[in-house]
């Protein structure tokens, strides 16, 4: 009953902000990421304000970025320069092996290919196999508060990617995984767009950000259509992820809002949204794994209609690529978080979670409503009359759509 309350109070919020000019709300907890590249360099070419907007897409662009890491350099990656002639690649030049697995990490809005959780993602790879990881960085495409332009650009993120992709077909590879996070888990299904007829075999989607995409189409966002297995990590529903179940498979981590352990931390919202990826980092490793057992949807599990039964499957990089609906895993509070098949020492955890989120349902709606009202939100207002000085009538219609929502 209480979810239900919450949802309202969401989708409210959510209605009440749809009305023109466009504001956008960027949480002050998603602003502060580690600093990684020269931002300074790369500020010609089109913007709107101060928000970079790419409309030519032209690839390769500097602002895309392709990085190699394997055993031979597991920390200081090569960097790759791809294009849409084989012969302007030098992947062949680097330490690229063919008869090793591709892992194809990108990371999201506001942030780069150094946030830490997506480099543990990068260490455990290394840590058991000789795999070629890739971390795509699109930074400057994605900085704050350019939320509304970095929705726009990911779908040339995407096909810029799809270069990178096509190259490393060439070289005979088959199992390509790619790996996405938050806003940078919607650029694999425009990267799928640019490869047809070709199919990826699998991309994974750690909490797929919300905000634009609740009534965004398929060709927009991710979905199973998107390869031939899709795995999604939902940590933070409502707030900075998708709830929806989007892909063959979909886990809700903990209830799928509020992560154990979060409370304590002073940055409260990141630090649900980051569990994504550092759950899916510790699951590649992982002696106990990280089990989830079945639930018909999403809301039958707000209703309290799924307590935990068999077959429970595994979750994070061993998934099988035959596992398909929603499931619900628990976790422990602090890393290693992985807590294995709820049979055993997990049932103690699931039961005191159980009470815990009951517990933190009364307390999350008091800050759900503050944290919408608090000072510290920016308010960045796009106004479309601006808009359509800087793009054509299309372009800016095109562009509505995608965000009215918010
Ligand atoms: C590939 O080319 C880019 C751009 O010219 C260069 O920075 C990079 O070092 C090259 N990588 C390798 C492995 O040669
Ligand atoms: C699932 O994985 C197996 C082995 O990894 C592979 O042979 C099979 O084609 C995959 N199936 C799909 C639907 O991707
Ligand atoms: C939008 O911008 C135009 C031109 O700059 C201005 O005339 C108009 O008042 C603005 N509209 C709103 C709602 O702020």
């Amino acid at each position: 009953m209480e979810y239900s309350l919450l949802i309202l109070i969401l989708v409210w919020r959510f209605v009440n902000c749809q009305s023109p000019p466009i504001s956008v709300r960027i949480p002050q907890s998603m602003i502060p990421v580690p600093p990684g590249l020269d931002r300074s360099l790369r500020n010609e070419g089109l913007t709107f304000g101060n928000c970079k907007v790419v409309i030519n897409d032209i690839c390769p662009d500097p602002d895309v970025n392709f990085f190699l890491y394997t055993r031979i350099h597991p920390q200081v990656p090569q960097a790759i320069r791809v294009g849409g002639d084989p012969h302007v690649s030098n992947l062949t030049k680097s330490a690229f092996n063919p008869s090793n697995p591709v892992k194809i990490i990108i990371h999201g809005y506001n942030s780069d290919m150094y946030l830490s959780a997506l480099v543990e993602i990068k260490d455990q790879y290394l840590k058991t196999n000789d795999y070629n990881v890739f971390a795509v960085d699109w930074s400057p495409l994605g900085e704050s508060p350019c939320y509304l332009a970095a929705l726009w650009n990911i779908k040339h993120v995407g096909i810029c990617t799809s270069q990178l992709v096509s190259r490393i077909k060439e070289l005979g590879v088959e199992d390509i995984h790619v790996i996405g996070f938050s806003l940078g888990a919607h650029i694999p299904a425009h990267l799928a767009n640019a490869l047809l007829p070709y199919k990826l075999p699998r991309i994974t989607g750690l909490d797929p950000a919300g905000p634009g995409f609740i009534t965004a189409s398929k060709a927009n966002k991710l979905d199973k259509s998107d390869a031939n297995f899709v795995d999604i990590i939902h940590t933070n529903s409502f707030i900075q992820g998708l709830v929806e179940a989007l892909g063959h498979v979909d886990f809700y981590l903990n209830g799928g809002i509020i992560q154990p352990g979060c409370w304590a931390e002073r940055r409260f919202f990141a630090c649900n949204h980051h569990r994504a990826p550092l759950y899916f980092a510790e699951s590649i490793n992982t002696q106990l794994g990280f089990w989830g057992w079945p639930c018909p949807s999403y809301f039958e599990y707000i209703l309290g209609n799924c307590p935990p039964k068999d077959p429970q499957i595994i979750m994070g990089d061993h998934a099988k690529n035959s596992s398909s609906g929603v499931h619900l895993v628990i976790t422990e509070s602090v890393s290693p978080f992985a807590v294995g098949k709820y049979t055993g020492p997990a049932i103690e955890i699931l039961r005191q979670s159980e009470m815990h989120r009951k517990t933190i349902l009364r307390k999350y709606r008091t800050t759900i409503e503050e944290y919408l009202d608090d000072d510290s939100i920016e308010d960045v207002t796009y106004n479309r009359t601006e808009l359509k000085k800087y793009f054509n009538e299309r372009l800016a219609d095109e562009l509505m759509p995608l965000v009215t929502v918010i």
